[in-house]
């Protein structure tokens, strides 16, 4: 019986040989609801390249996968666009079954690969200078250091017009369909959103400076072989249009209420802040911490303009729920925020100072003072939410007129 696990033909001399993984739930605290692809590539030149491998677990998938083109014995190259262990993860394994004359990553790759594994055999870098000769064709490449690893890079055959694009343009979608013509727009637009929300956001300037360069190159490019999600083959400008987009980071008239309650009150204070802010025609998104995921904040929060948050004092503090997104924005480092902050307390109200102590420090322009409630809000109380909320949307309609 054939293995059910297949290569898909990209080009004229490429395939796709990664692996599925259906199930994995968390990439260090983003919530991969939708599981996730580690795409591996062959290049069937006179040499045969494999570019990157995928997760260890993976490993006997990819090789499944390779064995339906091609004896694996006959791959002569590895090249390592990107060393995080999602792609490297089989490298060893690899290299041990595969034999292969080269292995081939960035400077700072092959500094990465040891690092992660030790010495290995036959391991050289590459350079943006001196393509890697395959034979009938040949590999180039280009850095994209700290994009989103010092080591990470692109690789790009020029006769297939197939750029390798590593993490880059990808998004944690497991499916059986490998190309975005495949898939519901709807859903690559989401998915790609909480990738660059979740991974790449805090990295938006070298972003937009890789696209600007990317420009310069004038790279004819038919396909992005993105190492997660499908191949973009058929929406090439619309993804590098949105990459564009989400780095710019521009304010909008949106607003996420973020918010957790204890018993209640933060709750109804947080629909208040949000009738003030729709009242005044801005969008806004109302989002109680222990419904939905940090990762689902973050992925909000990229294109809105104004963040307000809500928490209950707890032992002096705010409720650990708003100290983990806290945590994990700061990190993404969104720009361009109006905020506000609101809670409720009984004898202090000091989680209220410590949420607005961190968004300010990072960089968030806080407008108005925090609205407080003493254990329940009374209806004066209500309407400084509402008046909060007002005062963020008449900030946010000088940041960007309607
Ligand atoms: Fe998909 Fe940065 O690893």
């Amino acid at each position: 019986m054939a293995s059910p696990y297949q290569a898909i033909r990209v080009s004229d001399h490429v395939y796709w040989v990664g692996a599925i993984d259906w199930a994995v739930r968390d990439f260090h605290g983003y919530l991969t609801q939708r599981g996730t692809t580690y795409n591996a590539f062959l290049v069937m030149g006179d040499r045969i390249a494999l570019i990157d491998t995928v997760r260890s677990a993976f490993f006997d998938e990819m090789m499944a996968r390779i064995a339906s083109v091609v004896d694996p014995s006959r791959i002569d190259v590895i090249v390592s666009n990107h060393a995080e262990l999602d792609h490297s993860g089989g490298l060893r394994q690899a290299i041990a079954a595969l034999n292969p004359t080269d292995v081939h990553a960035s400077d700072q790759g092959v500094k990465a690969l040891i690092e992660h594994f030790g010495p290995i055999d036959n391991l050289t870098p590459v350079s943006e200078a001196q393509p890697l000769d395959l034979g009938n064709m040949g590999l180039s490449f280009i850095e994209t250091r700290m994009l989103h690893w010092p080591d990470s890079m692109f690789s790009y055959l020029a006769e297939d017009q197939v750029l390798f694009c590593q993490d880059a343009f990808g998004m944690h979608l497991a499916t059986s369909e490998r190309f975005d013509d495949e898939l519901p727009l709807d859903l690559l637009n989401y998915e790609a959103a909480r990738y660059y929300a979740n991974i790449l956001m805090p990295l938006s300037t070298m972003v937009t400076k890789l696209l600007e360069r990317y420009g310069k190159l004038g790279l004819a490019v038919k396909y992005l072989a993105t190492d997660h999600g499908p191949i973009w083959r058929s929406r090439l400008d619309h993804i590098m249009g949105l990459y564009g987009q989400w780095a710019a980071q521009a304010p909008s008239r949106k607003a996420v209420v973020a918010y957790e309650t204890m018993w209640g009150s933060t709750s109804r204070m947080a629909h208040a802040v949000a009738e003030g802010l729709i009242a005044q025609g801005v969008s806004t998104k109302v989002m109680k911490l222990g419904a939905c995921h940090r990762s689902d904040i973050a992925t909000e929060v990229l294109d809105a303009g104004a963040l307000l948050l809500g928490t209950p004092t707890l032992n002096s503090t705010m409720l650990p729920q708003v100290a983990d997104v806290l945590c994990y924005l700061r990190g993404l480092q969104p720009k361009n925020l109006v905020g506000a902050v609101f809670g409720s307390h009984g004898w202090n109200g000091k989680g209220v100072d410590h949420a607005r102590e961190s968004l300010a420090a990072m960089g968030v322009e806080l407008v108005g003072d925090a609205v407080r409630s003493k254990y329940v809000p009374d209806a004066t109380t209500l309407d400084q939410c509402r008046a909060l909320g007002e005062s963020v949307a008449h900030r946010l309609g000088q940041i960007c007129p309607a």
